[in-house]
């Protein structure tokens, strides 16, 4: 009988991606992918570890299953506790890093085949709980993004580099998706007029920093291009952009390349130069400034949004201000705001001078209610412009 598995999906657009490749190559293997978890048999948790409030849900989730269904822990908090995630929680059955996602379908198979056996004479009924563990590969196999299981009819996620290199200080993320590497031009190509033939119109590219895209001569502006003369799609965006790496020629593909909605999302993170730096960000703030303000001028209209985190170590109220001065100043269209976590191996982690969970919390209150406020203002805006 074909086994049932469920995937319960957190974190960025990247992991819920990698979700739909598991599920096709889970479908490829004979396996029945359920929309819920009650007629599942097999659970895998596909998971976040850019804050340690991600963790932690998924910790307290696993737990209240209590040996009643397989577990299996993938993504970046499997990288992050490899074979430690068994000591941590002994329901889980296995542990699959996102390098090594192309295994999950053998891995569950192998334990599939050990369970529900009974010890031979001699043998540890423990040696029966098979555990197995996936996190050494550093590369993706191509083929796995062609199984052509996409969750949405009309939109798909297209992946075009894996990892990051930036190493930002509080950022786990080049540990547990390891170095930048790019996808080839031709093969994200055919990924999409795949996903043309079915159906979809819509697609979004992905990437921890997109601009730094490069394959052979064909950059991230290339690229774009390319995919914008691909015949069938009617629409596309891309995720997320460096400010370090972004430029003007990417602002005018914005314009001119028909099909390339009229977005960007530019992580800002701090308003402050002294943070920037102890943030590894390799920008100062007037240069973040500058940049949008040539964006602006070039995408007449164009839709702005940003990442930002407060309570960074050793940040002080007078940087703070800084920051919530650019905020003010700028006028995002949606601003994603973050109270910094500490994350076990980066840089961050090992500056002295964390703030209070108090300290943190009333900055981001007054952040997010500074925020709202200009969002407000700005859907108030363009309703009226509309009219
Ligand atoms: N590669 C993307 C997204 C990375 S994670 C980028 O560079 O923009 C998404 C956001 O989570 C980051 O932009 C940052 O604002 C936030 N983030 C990352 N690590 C964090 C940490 N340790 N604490 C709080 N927020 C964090
Ligand atoms: Fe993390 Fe920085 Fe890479 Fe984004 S660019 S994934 S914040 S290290
Ligand atoms: Fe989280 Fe991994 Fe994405 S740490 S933000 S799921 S790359």
């Amino acid at each position: 009988m074909n086994k049932k598995v469920f995937i319960r999906t957190f974190g960025c657009q990247m992991n819920e991606r990698d979700s739909e490749v598991i599920g096709g190559l889970l479908k490829k293997s004979g396996y029945q992918i359920s929309a819920t978890d009650k007629e599942a048999d097999v659970i895998i948790f596909n998971t976040c570890s850019v804050r340690k409030h991600a963790e932690d849900r998924v910790w307290s989730l696993i737990g209240s299953y209590k040996g009643s269904k397989i577990i299996g822990l993938v993504g970046c908090m499997a990288q992050n506790y490899k074979e430690k995630a068994f000591e941590r929680d002994a329901n889980i059955s296995f542990v699959v890093g996102p390098q090594d996602i192309d295994k999950i379908p053998e891995v569950l198979g192998k334990i599939l085949e050990t369970r529900g056996q009974s010890p031979k004479n001699g043998d540890s009924p423990l040696l029966l709980e098979r555990k197995i563990w996936e996190a050494d590969s550093s590369i993706r196999p191509e083929e796995i993004y062609h199984t052509g299981f996409y969750q949405d009819k009309n939109h798909a996620y297209v992946v075009i580099s894996e990892g990051c290199s930036n190493f930002c200080s509080y950022c786990v993320v080049p540990y547990v998706r390891g170095p930048l590497r790019h996808r080839k031009s031709k093969d994200i190509l055919a990924e999409i007029q795949g996903a043309i033939a079915q159906g979809i119109t819509r697609v979004t590219l992905l990437g921890q920093n997109v601009n730094a895209y490069l394959d052979g001569k064909i950059n991230f502006n290339k690229l774009l291009a390319q995919v914008n003369g691909l015949t069938g799609l009617k629409e596309f965006d891309f995720f997320t952009s460096h400010p370090k790496d972004a430029n003007i020629d990417s602002f005018k593909a914005i314009r001119d390349l028909d099909k390339l909605v009229k977005r960007l999302h530019l992580p800002l993170q701090s308003g402050s130069d002294r943070i920037l730096k102890l943030m590894n960000r390799g920008y100062l703030a007037k240069e973040y400034l500058e940049l949008i303000d040539s964006y602006r001028k070039i995408v007449k209209g164009g839709l702005l949004t940003t990442d930002i985190i407060v309570g960074f170590p050793t940040e002080t109220e007078k940087e703070f201000k800084e920051t919530c001065n650019l905020v003010k100043e700028t006028e995002f269209n949606a601003a994603y705001l973050f109270k910094y976590s500490s994350r076990p191996g980066t840089q961050a982690e090992k500056i002295a001078g964390d703030l209070s969970r108090e300290e943190k919390e009333k900055r981001h209150k007054q952040i997010l209610d500074l925020q709202r406020d200009i969002s407000k203002k700005l859907r108030h805006k363009r309703s009226h412009e509309k009219k």
